[in-house]
Order: structure tokens, then C-alpha cells, then sequence
């Protein structure tokens, strides 16, 4: 199994778009599961999957997936997702009453990709103690970064986090530009610059309208258009991450 965790401390950069599309690549070549676990439920909505579960979202992450397992089904052959709900919002609350709480979470997720070939985690923004553990998890951390300088700087101090936690600098961690809207010139340059020059950053996705509308349309955009402009940029994106579980 290969969990890959898509994380930044900044917010609205495209994590869940990333990790919807690629978690829907990925269930072309294998069984997959999508871990939502953001309070906003984005993922769990653009799949439109329900999220009335039982105990709540929370429980599920504090005490594992239980008898009947956690994981729904979505419309996409081979891929399910855990859904989020706003109970998520107290988990770092939470986890300050559990003794080992980053161990206690990569037990947790570990237990819910039992059975995948791929696991997908879609984390909330931010560097929260939940996000520590989680991170855990993960074979590869994935970053969505814009390319302009602060979102840039964001990165590095993700970058430079993991690289001080013992527990997590082994993990390989790799970015991709994000909405890299080719039109102006600053985008351009940088995106092109560090492209070129950085062995980190691993592909682009441009900003593109039917990104955008994914959530609308409630499906993964690489099954509805898979020939739209962002699409493609999704499937070369996977490409390049299937190279790195795998290098
Ligand atoms: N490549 C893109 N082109 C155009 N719009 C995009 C693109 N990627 C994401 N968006 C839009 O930007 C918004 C934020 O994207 P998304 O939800 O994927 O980010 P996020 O990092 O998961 O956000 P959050 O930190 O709130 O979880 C959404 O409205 C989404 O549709
Ligand atoms: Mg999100």
C-alpha cells in the first residue's frame, strides 16, 4: 500500500482538487480510499458522498474505523473515501487528552487503508498536532504551491518542519504548482524558473475553469472531462508521483 498525504499550511491552494483527481487516477490501476480530514468535508462533498456517520468523523480518527468499517463507496469504480464532518473541528482538542496522540492517529489511518493499494490523505490546512500525526501515515507529502513568492516561502517552512522531526524526515516530501494561471507574467517566470531548477517541485496544474467547477458537478474531473486541460495536467501530475512511491 502507498499512502500519499496532500498538506499545506496555507489554505485554498488546491489540496482537495489534487487529491480527488489523483485518488481517482490512481483507481484506474488499483482499489483506492480518500481519508477526508478537514471539518469542510470538501472532498466528501465533491464526491458527493453523505456525511452522516455514525459516531462522527472524530470518533472514527480517535478510535479507528470500527466493526463496520468507516469507508463509503463513490460514484468512481474502485475508490472510496472515509467523509469528514464538522466534528473534526474538535480533534486536536481531543487528541490532547489521548496519551501518544500523533502514534495513536498513524495507527488509526494505517487501519483504514487495511485492504488499498493507494491511500489518500486530504488533510485541513495547516500544521496542526492532527496533521503531525497524520502525516505519519504517509509514504509521500505532497504540496500544492502557487507560485509567487509567499506561498513559496510557506512551503519551505513546511519543508523545513518535517526535516526537524525525527519521526518524519525520512519522509519524502515534493510540491506541485498549483492554479498557475500562465496569462501573467510573474506566474510565468516563476513557474518556469522553478521547474526548471527544482528537482522538488514535480509538475503544474494550471488554473483552469473546469477546476474550478469540479465541486459542482460532484465528480472527479478526470472522470467527467478527462481530455480537459486540467485533467491531463492531473494525469502527468499522478505520473510523476507514481515515480516517486516508486524511485
Ligand atoms: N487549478 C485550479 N484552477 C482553478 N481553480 C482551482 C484550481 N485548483 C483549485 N481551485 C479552486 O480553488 C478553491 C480551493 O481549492 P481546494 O479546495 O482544492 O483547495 P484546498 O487547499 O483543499 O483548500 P482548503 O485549504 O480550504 O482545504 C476551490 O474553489 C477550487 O475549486
Ligand atoms: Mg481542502
Amino acid at each position: 500500500m502507498s499512502c500519499i498525504a496532500v498538506c499545506s499550511i496555507k489554505g485554498g491552494v488546491g489540496k482537495t482538487s489534487a487529491a480527488v483527481n489523483l485518488a481517482a487516477l490512481a483507481a484506474q490501476e488499483g482499489r483506492t480510499l480518500l481519508v477526508d480530514l478537514d471539518p469542510q468535508g470538501s472532498a466528501t462533498y465533491a464526491l458527493a458522498v453523505g456525511e452522516r456517520i455514525p459516531g462522527g468523523a472524530s470518533s472514527v480518527a480517535l478510535e479507528g474505523p470500527g466493526g463496520d468499517g468507516a469507508a463509503v463507496r463513490t460514484a468512481t469504480e474502485n475508490l472510496d473515501v472515509v467523509p469528514a464532518d464538522f466534528s473534526l473541528r474538535r480533534i486536536d482538542t481531543e487528541l490532547a487528552d489521548v496519551r501518544r496522540p500523533r502514534r495513536r492517529l498513524r495507527r488509526t489511518i494505517e487501519s483504514l487503508g487495511e485492504g488499498y493499494d493507494y491511500v489518500f490523505l486530504d488533510c485541513a490546512p495547516g500544521i496542526a498536532l492532527s496533521i503531525e500525526g497524520v502525516l505519519r501515515a504517509a509514504d509521500l507529502i505532497l504540496v500544492p504551491v502557487e507560485p509567487a513568492a509567499l506561498p513559496m516561502r510557506s512551503m519551505d517552512q513546511l519543508g523545513a518542519y518535517l526535516a526537524g522531526d525525527r519521526r518524519l524526515q525520512s519522509t519524502p516530501m515534493v510540491a506541485f504548482l498549483s492554479k498557475v494561471d500562465r496569462r501573467r507574467g510573474s506566474h510565468r517566470r516563476l513557474a518556469d524558473e522553478l521547474l526548471l531548477e527544482r528537482d522538488d517541485i514535480i509538475g503544474a496544474i494550471p488554473y483552469a475553469v473546469e477546476v474550478e467547477e469540479m465541486p459542482m458537478r460532484r465528480e472527479p474531473l478526470v472522470a467527467i472531462s478527462p481530455r480537459s486541460r486540467g485533467a491531463r495536467a492531473y494525469a502527468e501530475l499522478w505520473e510523476a508521483v507514481s515515480a516517486r512511491l516508486s524511485g
